[in-house]
């Protein structure tokens, strides 16, 4: 008889829990809104037990797409006064109001797998997102990879914020003192830090300037031209690039599903796949992040390099450094590399292991038949969340629970990946 984990029971509950009608927010009070991957996650972890509820996730997503073909980071669906920064920090003119940047675009990986659940209800669904997907992916093409690889006009638009990635761009990002907004931010309405403890969140400095490039992009009222020629940041990042890369290749499959011309996708990919190599730091030996306004290559190894086998790529010295730092750590994969002096074993994005981008990883190890390497990071991925429950991320080093609680994309993962067929624990085993 199979005996059913009680943390799958959980896990659904943390999505139902985190439903506000429609979308799914990532924990409550943190994150009372619709982010944009964090969604694209919950929809992905729905389709295991409510394929109906997974489609209407992405289709709300979707219907917060802007006219250029961006669907933006963050959906502010209802008035939160107490969330900074909120739509009024933003200035864009969206209803409902919306960030000005976008996201890590997994969706059409992440679709994929929510359509071969159960292809035949999911058709009309995916006849109606495949244009939107197309029109996204073009606009990563035309307004983010100008120079090859994805870049990212802010670091919250790589979904890993405050990595060490961006610390060469972010250091001449000026800082206007009496912009109100700021101001506002230095008088305490961080939200984040009247829940979390100071010491997992980004420091103040580096707050202020998420803040400075929020102002420049409001005033040029997010103009992806502007925010390119003349933002405050703009870095390459490996992280959206591989992700892009992957998606490609999985738009096109669907595409194909669907009988559609995708000769136009197969070259944007190829182009794609050239630009990557930009991101290649022979001094490193690793995908490297690097900073369009000064040329200069960050010098620091993160997960984003590692999403590299997401897309299917691997090199040698990669491969290395991913060994390197992996068994420097009790659960895989670390965000930052634990051997440099920046990691920070709890700060976010500065150390701290993300089941959800374990779980990309692990898609691509799989997909590249590194069986061992997909078992081994599955296996310390699911002993974090029995051992904590469904975090936002989690202490590498003894996989202490960090962040937000009943996180949803934690829960996801779980139900997609990393819970599956996971046998229970004896009881009173913790
Ligand atoms: C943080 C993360 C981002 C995520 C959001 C909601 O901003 O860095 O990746 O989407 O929280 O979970």
């Amino acid at each position: 008889m199979t005996v059913l984990n009680p943390l799958d029971q959980a896990a659904q509950d943390v999505l139902l829990g985190n439903d506000r009608g429609g979308y799914t927010i990532p924990t409550a009070r943190l994150y009372p809104f619709q982010w944009n991957w964090d969604s694209m996650f919950s929809a992905w972890g729905y389709s295991t037990f409510d394929i109906a509820r997974a489609w209407q996730e992405v289709e709300l997503l979707f219907a917060s797409q802007w006219a250029t073909g961006m669907v933006p980071h963050m959906v502010f669906h209802e008035v939160d006064p107490d969330y900074f920064p909120g739509p009024e920090v933003w200035g864009a003119d969206q209803s409902p109001p919306t960030s000005g940047i976008s996201q890590p675009p997994v969706a059409a990986t992440l679709i994929r797998k929510i359509y071969e659940a159960d292809p035949e209800t999911g058709l009309p669904h995916l006849q109606s997102l495949y244009p939107k997907l197309v029109a996204w992916h073009d606009w990563w093409m035309r307004e983010r990879c100008q120079d090859g690889p994805v870049a990212i006009v802010h670091p919250w638009e790589s979904g890993r914020d405050n990595c060490p990635d961006w610390d060469i761009g972010m250091a001449h990002v000026p800082v206007d003192d009496s912009d109100p907004f700021i101001r506002k931010a230095r008088e305490n309405k961080r939200r984040d830090l009247g829940l979390l403890n100071a010491d997992q969140r980004p420091v103040a400095s580096d707050y202020d300037r998420y803040l400075a490039i929020l102002a420049f992009g409001r005033s040029v009222n997010w103009e992806d031209r502007e925010m390119i020629e003349n933002g405050p940041f703009l870095m390459a990042d490996p992280g959206i690039t591989f992700v892009l890369l992957r998606a490609f290749a999985d738009l096109i499959e669907l595409g194909r599903v669907l009988g559609e011309d995708t000769s136009g996708l197969v070259a944007q990919e190829a182009r794609l796949r050239d630009g990557a190599d930009k991101l290649w730091n022979p001094e490193t030996g690793w995908f490297d992040a690097y900073d369009l306004r000064s040329g200069a290559f960050a010098g620091v190894l993160g997960s984003g390099a590692f999403l590299a086998y997401l897309a299917g790529v691997s090199r040698p010295a990669l491969d290395a450094h991913f060994a390197r730092s992996w068994d420097k750590v009790a659960y895989g994969i670390p965000s930052a590399d634990p051997e440099s002096e920046r990691f920070e074993r709890r700060r976010y994005w500065r150390g701290p292991v993300w089941p959800v981008v374990n779980s990309l990883i692990a898609m691509g190890l799989k997909d590249m038949g590194r069986k061992e390497a997909e078992a081994r990071l599955r296996d310390e991925t699911a002993r974090l969340i029995e051992g904590g429950g469904f975090w936002e991320y989690y202490d590498p080093m003894d996989g202490a629970p960090c962040g937000g609680p009943s996180f949803g994309w934690t829960a996801a993962v779980w139900l997609t990946w990393c819970g599956v067929n996971r046998t229970p624990l004896a009881a009173g085993k913790e």
